[in-house]
Order: structure tokens, then C-alpha cells, then sequence
């Protein structure tokens, strides 16, 4: 038995909190009964409508994208730039789990699985992300120091778990960094440098968690195992430890 708003994000028909306006908006039957009530539970058989139309369950996809530049990581957008489902093939409702900058490149997972994306984008799950960044100028090395130690950021620190500078490139004037963190603020990396008065010019995500891109093209997509997706939500279970 789940909560009625729960059935509905599940179904991916909108997110919980559409679903609990729905529902006190008398639009859900439930079994041909209006249904006003946020904690009424149900079982998957149940026949839910919403406005006067059956719910269809719709099967759960999960798909590890290489982003490429110039792609949005929303549902629509007003600039009508290009937007990430456009590249899975798919009818299914998916929606980017997280953002990754319509500059940034790299791995992202996209899914019509309401309680996974949920797991992972909660901070107590503490998912891994690892980022190269190539940054214009050479960091010193009391900056590389600054950048271990964590930064203040809208007065919360961002500690990175690992940082290491890949390759130096002294006559273009540019490092490569690799950066590992487990927070998910938007253009966290991005801010991470300009508070060392660095500007990333590339930022590349080559991992996220145990999953990484292995030589998976820009703009090519696999679907993940049932193996991999039942490890991501093991990091629920981190998350109540
Ligand atoms: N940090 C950023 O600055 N941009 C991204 O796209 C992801 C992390």
C-alpha cells in the first residue's frame, strides 16, 4: 500500500507535491470514489483517475547519458534551446536527475522514477560527482591548499572529497583539475574557482557514484542494468545510516 500522491509521482504524471494539489482539488478518484485525503494509502492495483482519465503505470526507464555542450537539462525552454531528452529515444516521461550547465558535458542520468531521483538528490545520500575542470590560469599552491580545505559558499563550506591537478599546461596557462564532491548546488564548481578568482573554461562530469562513462560518446546513452539501478538505491540505506 503507498500514499496516494506517491502512486500518482510513480505513474509519472507530475511530481508529489502536483499530485497533493490534484488530490485536494477533488480532480482523483480512486476505485470511482473522489479521494480529498493526503495520507489515504492504495494498493498499485487500484484504478486512479485524475480529471476523468484512467492513470497508466508507466514501466520505470533509467538511462546514463554523455551530455553534450549546448543541451539544457530541463523539461522545456523558453529560448527554445535543445533539451536533454531529446536524445533518448524514448515516450516515456524522463526528466535529468540534477542539472549538469548548458555548457557542461558529461555524465548524466535521466529517469521516470520519482523515488530514485529523489534518493539520490537528497544531500544526506552524499552520491559522489567527479569533475574535470579546465580552469584558466595555474592554481598555486596555496590555492590547490584553499580548495582541499573546503570554501565558503552562501556561508555553507563546499569540502571537496578529492582534488588533483591532471595536467599543467603553463604556455596555454591552464590546469586541469579533477574534483570530487558530493553536494549537488547549481554551478557548485564553477563557484568553487571564481572564489579562487579561476575561470572554468571546460567542466566535464566523469563520474557519478560507482558509475562512470567508459568511452560512452557525447551525446550517446546506454540503459542502466537492473543491477546498477538497485545500487543507487542502495545509497538510500547510506542515507539512514
Ligand atoms: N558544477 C557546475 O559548476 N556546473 C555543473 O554543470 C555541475 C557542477
Amino acid at each position: 500500500m503507498e500514499r496516494l500522491q506517491k502512486l500518482i509521482a510513480e505513474s509519472g504524471y507530475c511530481s508529489r507535491r502536483k499530485a497533493e494539489e490534484l488530490i485536494i482539488n477533488g480532480d482523483v478518484r480512486v476505485d470511482g470514489v473522489i479521494i480529498k485525503e493526503l495520507g489515504a494509502k492504495f494498493s498499485k492495483e487500484a484504478k486512479i483517475e485524475i480529471k476523468g482519465k484512467t492513470l497508466k503505470l508507466e514501466q520505470k526507464e533509467y538511462y546514463l547519458l554523455n551530455k553534450p555542450r549546448e543541451y539544457i537539462c530541463s523539461l522545456s525552454d523558453e529560448k527554445g534551446r535543445k533539451i536533454v531528452t531529446d536524445l533518448i529515444a524514448t515516450k516515456a516521461r524522463i526528466y535529468p536527475v540534477g542539472r549538469l550547465d548548458y555548457d557542461t558535458t558529461g555524465l548524466l542520468i535521466l529517469t521516470n522514477d520519482g523515488e530514485l531521483s529523489n534518493i539520490l538528490m537528497h544531500p544526506s545520500s552524499k552520491v559522489e560527482k567527479t569533475y574535470i575542470a579546465k580552469i584558466e590560469g595555474i592554481l598555486s599552491s596555496e590555492e590547490l591548499n584553499n580548495l582541499k580545505r573546503g570554501i565558503i559558499i552562501d556561508g555553507i563550506k563546499c569540502r571537496p572529497n578529492h582534488v588533483k591537478v591532471r595536467k599543467r599546461d603553463k604556455v596555454k596557462n591552464n590546469d586541469l583539475v579533477e574534483v570530487t564532491i558530493e553536494e549537488g548546488r547549481n554551478h557548485i564548481v564553477k563557484r568553487l574557482f571564481k572564489e579562487l578568482n579561476h575561470e572554468v573554461e571546460k567542466l566535464t562530469r566523469i563520474r557519478y557514484g560507482f558509475l562512470e562513462l567508459d568511452g560512452l560518446k557525447s551525446g550517446d546513452y546506454r540503459i542502466l542494468t537492473n543491477s546498477e539501478v538497485r545500487k543507487l538505491y542502495s545509497y538510500k540505506k547510506i542515507s539512514k545510516k
